[in-house]
């Protein structure tokens, strides 16, 4: 299965502070955001992870990130040209994706679980279908919202509902099967001129094949799309981190535990971030894992 890591968009809702600078490599406590859904990516297993980013920033997430190799990882780039929409990064990845299952994940969210690998893994596993995340918030309105019949089963998904009918919200992640493109392609803009995510999860749902995983209340999912959003998503980071000493969203870390970089390799990246406590604390997973 490969992996798109969607970090285009204007950033409107961050301005000023995303007039010059990517929303997505803004940090997060001790991290650019998209550490944290690169590292979502690399627990379900995937190491074939296209950016697709706007033309003026890609060049900073090519200087952030690489080819990958260093953490056993392949990356690719892509521009999107403008924000049409989350569905189109399947357009923009099409022949690099080359008939494969793929996932997608949204460059501003962040999901915190125990056993979220195991989770991960089971959704890129499934061999038909596709694979969202449903997490109860306050305000389902800002989001896509999924409905669920007496069954359990997944009735209905709405982008952005006036009157929502529950408050189940859609994570910005998603696990595709390999009919993914096909069906992109076949979905038109909304009366908002964007090409759906919303709609592509309602063409699986339609078909009976759309698998919606509830994320319990042990389960932290954040967006970082607005100056609230964003200090709360770094203050989580930190007490997590200060108070366990265990690192949130690291892929050097992640890279390790899953087998895709050896012990010393994990030591030359915490190296090269030696004066830092983030690179203190991956030596510690290097001697004490
Ligand atoms: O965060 C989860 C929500 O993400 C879902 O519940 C919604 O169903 C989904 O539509 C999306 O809603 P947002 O209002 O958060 O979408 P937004 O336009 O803010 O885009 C989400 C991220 O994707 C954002 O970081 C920018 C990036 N993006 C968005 C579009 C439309 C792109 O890179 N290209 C695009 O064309």
């Amino acid at each position: 299965m490969k992996g798109i890591l969607l970090a285009g968009g204007s950033g409107t809702r961050l301005h000023p502070m995303t007039i010059a600078a990517s929303k997505q490599l803004l940090p997060v406590y001790d991290k650019p955001m998209v550490y944290y859904p690169l590292t979502t990516l690399m627990l379900a297993g995937i190491r074939d992870i296209m950016i697709i980013s706007t033309p003026s920033d890609l060049p900073q997430f090519r200087r952030l990130l690489g080819d990958g190799a260093r953490l056993g990882l392949r990356f690719a780039y892509a521009e999107q040209p403008t924000p049409d929409g989350i569905a189109q990064a399947f357009l923009i990845a099409r022949d690099w994706i080359g008939g494969e299952a793929c996932a997608l994940a949204l460059g501003d969210n962040l999901i915190f679980a125990d056993h979220l690998s195991a989770l991960l893994q089971e959704a890129a596993a499934r061999p038909r279908g596709a694979t969202v995340f449903a997490y109860r918030v306050r305000d389902p309105e800002r989001y896509g919202v999924v409905s669920f019949g007496a069954d359990g089963m997944a009735t209905d998904i709405v982008e952005k509902p006036h009157n929502p009918t529950s408050n189940w919200a859609v994570t910005g992640l998603y696990f595709y099967d390999e009919r993914v493109c096909d069906l992109a392609a076949s979905i038109r803009p909304s009366p908002r001129g964007e090409l759906e995510i919303t709609d592509l999860n309602r063409l699986y749902l339609e078909e009976g094949t759309l698998q919606v995983d509830r994320l319990g209340r042990g389960c932290a999912w954040l967006d970082a799309g607005k100056p609230d959003s964003l200090l709360h998503a770094a203050t989580f980071v930190q007490t997590l981190q200060e108070r366990q000493g265990l690192l949130v969203g690291s892929p050097e870390e992640v890279a390790f535990r899953m087998g895709f970089i050896d012990r010393e390799a994990l030591r030359a990246e915490a190296n090269r971030l030696i004066k830092t406590e983030l690179g203190r604390m991956l030596l510690d997973v290097v001697d004490h894992t």
